[in-house]
């Protein structure tokens, strides 16, 4: 499991009945929510995976390509601790020039693309405009600048994603770049990227090795 949080989903395979897994993250609380003899945790990156070549039957990385900075390692070292025969399984979502790849539709789904289109000081002053004052308005500025931090988003395309797993020479059994209607696209958003990368918001990938 590689983004593995706080455990969850390596709890998750557990309780479908998988003897030994294995959870990466670079967090500190990793696995926090979920000790577990069953569980090795590792702290550490999935662009260097601190593990053996062919180890597993399956990685899976679900919501977290999007927040490695090197998608290229990232998607090798998968590869390479693969067992033979067995599966990679990645979704990366919401991918970063989606309407809401800045990971806080929360706060703006009303406002497809804010990220693209509005500088950090222009998202801050809508706080006013909500009505947001004291403590919620620095949450929202916490927010905004979180979004708008480089380190917690790689900003990489789509195509990207696609290249990358495609170049790992896996026998591929899915991949979809799932698109968000064109409706969305207002004439007036002034945004400088193509409305094919716009509009795709996750990449799903499942491929096993020979
Ligand atoms: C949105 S969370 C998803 C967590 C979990 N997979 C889920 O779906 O609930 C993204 C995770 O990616 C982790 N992450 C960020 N950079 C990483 C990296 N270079 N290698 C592995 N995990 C990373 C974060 O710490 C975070 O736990």
């Amino acid at each position: 499991m590689v983004g593995c949080n706080d455990g969850t989903e390596c709890a998750m395979f557990r309780r479908l009945g998988v003897e030994r897994v294995h959870g990466v993250d670079p967090i500190e609380e990793i696995g926090s929510k979920h000790p577990d003899p069953g569980i090795t945790y590792i702290r550490g990156a999935a662009e260097q995976l601190l593990l053996p070549d062919g180890m597993f039957d399956l990685v899976f990385s679900f919501a977290t390509l999007e927040h490695v900075r090197d998608l290229e390692d990232a998607y090798r070292e998968m590869a390479r601790v693969l067992a033979s025969g067995g599966t990679l399984y990645t979704l990366a979502a919401p991918l970063w020039y989606s309407p809401y790849g800045n990971h806080c539709e929360h706060l703006f789904r009303d406002e497809p693309w804010i990220h693209l289109r509005l500088t950090r000081d222009e998202i801050v002053a809508t706080a006013s405009q909500r009505g947001l004052t004291g403590e919620a308005q620095e949450a929202f500025v916490g927010q905004v600048d979180y979004m708008l931090d480089p380190r917690f988003f790689n900003r990489r395309h789509a195509r990207d994603y696609v290249a990358a797993s495609s170049a790992l020479g896996l026998s591929v059994e899915l991949e979809e770049v799932r698109m968000e209607p064109r409706a969305l696209l207002r004439p007036d958003f002034q945004i400088d990227e193509s409305p094919d990368e716009l509009l795709a918001t996750t990449h799903r990938f499942v491929a096993h090795k020979e």
